[in-house]
């Protein structure tokens, strides 16, 4: 049995996580860490009674940590996990460049796999958005649209800026470079090559994403919608059996992808 800490274990997304977790065989959890709360995880998180302390304390034990919580919480579990030689799953977006860095760092001592999306869909989708970006060449203009729940910190998702970066590779930019966020005033005519990537913040919207490529008479959508957060909790469980024993390294959702077709 794994024995699973899961950071961001009251959030929105850590809950279904623990949820998940607690009533799959596979795992045992053993932390739920979270700002600090004196409950036990039975009391706040549906799915048995647990004898689990909902807590900000560094758990004595633990396989694998998940990390559903915030910028700053990764940093601080990132820590733990170095010392303790544990391996990490990080769902968290919105990390400065710093933070990334940080991350990269921690890779060379522990196995770290950081992805902005779960869900198997958007890996899916970003393993053929390479081809049919070089199919399509730099005529075809794209614009990427992402919806979220009124209340997501970070903006644009880290999602669309993971879709962004697989069409980027694929012309030979950087990301960066090529992107406008949003547009505003006289504009002007739109420049080859230009991604423009825009974010919409309305009620309960679990995330949607719409990868636009619009050519000379036609135009082609790829839409994905997360219907509740499953796809996410259950690909990081995924993400979580699948990492134990790996040697240090930085991974991808794609090596699990390739590896478990
Ligand atoms: N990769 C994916 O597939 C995916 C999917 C969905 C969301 N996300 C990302 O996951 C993150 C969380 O999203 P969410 O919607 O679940 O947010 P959320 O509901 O705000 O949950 C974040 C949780 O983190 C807790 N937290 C804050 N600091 C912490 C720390 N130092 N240690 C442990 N827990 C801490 C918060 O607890 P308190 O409220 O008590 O401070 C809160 O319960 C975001 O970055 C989001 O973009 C990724």
């Amino acid at each position: 049995m794994i024995r699973l800490a899961i950071a961001g274990a009251l959030g929105r997304t850590g809950r279904r996580v623990t949820e998940l977790a607690l009533g799959d065989a596979r795992f045992r959890v053993v932390a739920a860490l979270t700002s600090p709360h004196d409950r036990q995880i039975g009391e706040v998180v549906h799915g048995g009674d647990s004898s689990v302390t909902v807590t900000d304390s560094i758990p004595a034990d633990g396989d694998v940590l998940i990390d559903f919580s915030l910028p700053e919480g990764t940093m601080a579990w990132l820590d733990w996990c170095q010392i303790r030689g544990t391996p990490m799953i990080i769902g968290v977006t919105g990390h400065s460049a710093s933070q990334r860095e940080r991350m990269d760092r921690a890779a060379a001592k522990i196995a770290v796999l950081h992805a902005s999306n779960f869900s198997l869909g958007i890996a899916v989708l970003r393993g053929i958005l390479g081809g049919l970006t070089k199919r399509l060449g730099e005529a075809y203009d794209v614009e990427i649209v992402e919806t979220h729940h009124r209340r997501k910190a970070d903006a644009p998702s880290g999602t669309a800026l993971t879709l962004r970066d697989e069409i980027a590779r694929a012309r030979g930019r950087a990301g960066e470079e090529t992107t406008v966020y949003g547009r505003e005033g006289r504009v002007g005519e739109r420049p080859v090559g230009q991604i423009g990537v825009h974010a919409v913040r309305m009620g309960d919207v679990v995330g949607r994403h719409e990868v636009h490529f619009s050519g000379p008479g036609e135009t082609i959508t790829f839409t994905h919608e997360a219907h509740s957060r499953d796809a996410f909790a259950s690909g990081a469980l995924r993400a979580a059996a699948w990492i134990l024993g790996k040697p240090a390294g930085s991974y991808s959702l794609r090596d699990i992808v390739e590896a478990e077709p």
